[in-house]
């Protein structure tokens, strides 16, 4: 039975001094405003700022509470591939909750461009792991009862479901893109540490996340922003592909749950109870602006397929009675709402997605080649 969401500062009890990685990315972003604005902890927020980062919303929440909550966030400009920086870092968060977020998270990216993939999830989870078990072994008894650290993974590590079944916590890894596998590699180095060297850790593994703030290379804000600007919507092959969608917030409430109430060494997997066709996401989202920004009506004309993504999953779907049983989270918001907030964000947000949109110049060779077909 699932209970109300605890409030965060409870959820965290003692622990006062949280590391997040890739805090500056969409849910490491989520979650270190949740943390900000509904607790009190000092929240040390290490990343690299790559093309994904950007600080905004933080600072636009910094802003809403006031100078007294500046002083609760500190930026540590950090490549997790860089060991002595990694471990300078992680002395001075000393951290009492690790959220381990950082990671290259773009698939096609993956695909194009796979050694940064390798470096940063595969070699700075290991540098990460290194630090944070050092400092962990400093800490005194009383915080090393209370210490986690929590790695977040994805549903992708399972690989790809046909029609039926779903992905759980006894589903065997079997990874398909470079993405993939980097995340299953880093999962594994997770689990290594704790048993071998007394880590305490947890993990979890979430479906699509979609929400305010997403790059704009990803699905929703990709089909959201082309349909605005009268531009072909890219629609993956047959479009028939399924994810199963879960709004950024719903995740950002399983993480703290996780983070500080999951058992120690367990994996919890998330998931959205929505399961959609990229073909269902695309046409919606053009029906929702039809409504609201009727200037490109109809816009699922401008949906066109094209080429597939090389070795491309068929379908995700996730059991997620684990952690909704053990530790009573659900989502609380159904993909309509999730959507048609995201849809008036990205609406509002125009001039912050041009600004961003600059960053991407990566995979346009490969859907410049595409032959574009009227979906
Ligand atoms: P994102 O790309 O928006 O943000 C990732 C952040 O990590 C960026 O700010 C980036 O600069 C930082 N980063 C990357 N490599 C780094 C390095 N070497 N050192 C320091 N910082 C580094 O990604 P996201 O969508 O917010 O995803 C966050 C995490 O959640 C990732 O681990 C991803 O695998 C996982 N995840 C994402 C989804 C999703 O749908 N977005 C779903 C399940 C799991
Ligand atoms: O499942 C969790 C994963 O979800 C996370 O681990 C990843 O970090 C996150 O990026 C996401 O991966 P996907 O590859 O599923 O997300 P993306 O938004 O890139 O694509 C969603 C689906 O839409 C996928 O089937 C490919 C398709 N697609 C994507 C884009 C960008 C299109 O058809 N057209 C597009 O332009």
């Amino acid at each position: 039975m699932a209970k109300s969401m605890p409030p965060i500062a409870d959820l965290l009890d003692n622990r006062q001094r949280i590391l997040v990685t890739g805090g500056a990315g969409f849910i490491g972003g989520a979650v270190v405003r949740r943390l900000l604005k509904e607790s009190n902890a000092i929240v040390f927020n290490l990343d690299k700022m790559g093309y994904a980062s950007n600080l905004t919303s933080i600072k636009e929440v910094i802003e809403e509470l006031g100078d007294t909550y500046q002083s609760r966030h500190y930026l540590q400009i950090v490549d997790l591939t860089d060991i002595k920086a990694v471990q300078k870092a992680v002395r001075i968060a000393d951290p009492d909750l690790v959220i381990h977020l950082a990671a290259e998270s773009h698939v096609d990216r993956s695909i194009s461009s796979p050694d940064v993939f390798i470096e940063s999830n595969i070699i700075g989870t290991y540098n990460l792991l290194k630090a944070v078990r050092s400092n962990f072994e400093q800490l005194s008894q009383k915080r090393r009862q209370q210490f986690r650290l929590h790695h977040i993974s994805t549903d992708e590590v399972f690989g790809s479901l046909e029609n039926e079944g779903q992905f759980s916590e006894i589903t065997p890894y079997y990874p398909r893109s470079p993405y993939s596998a980097s995340k299953a590699a880093s999962d594994h180095l997770v689990r290594a540490w704790h048993h071998t060297y007394g880590l305490p850790v947890v993990l979890t593994n979430c479906s699509n996340n979609y929400g305010p703030w997403q790059f704009p290379e990803k699905l929703i804000p990709v089909a959201i922003l082309k349909a605005i600007a009268g531009d072909s919507i890219p629609l993956y092959g047959d479009g028939l592909n399924i994810r199963d969608w879960l709004y950024v917030e719903d995740h950002v409430d399983a993480l703290l749950l996780v983070a500080c109430q999951g058992t120690l060494g367990r994996s919890y997997c998330i998931g959205g109870y929505s399961e959609k066709t990229n073909k269902d996401i695309v046409t919606t989202i053009c029906a929702q602006l039809d409504k609201h920004y009727p200037d490109s009506a109809p816009h699922a004309q401008l949906i066109k397929q094209v080429t597939d993504r090389p070795g491309h999953d068929r379908r995700y779907a996730i059991d997620s009675s684990r952690i909704s049983s053990e530790l009573g989270w659900k989502p609380r918001h159904t993909f309509e709402e999730g959507l048609a907030r995201t849809i008036a964000w990205y609406l509002l947000h125009q001039d912050w997605c041009k600004t961003v949109n600059q960053k991407i110049s990566y995979s346009k060779k490969r859907l410049r080649k595409q032959k574009l077909t009227l979906c």
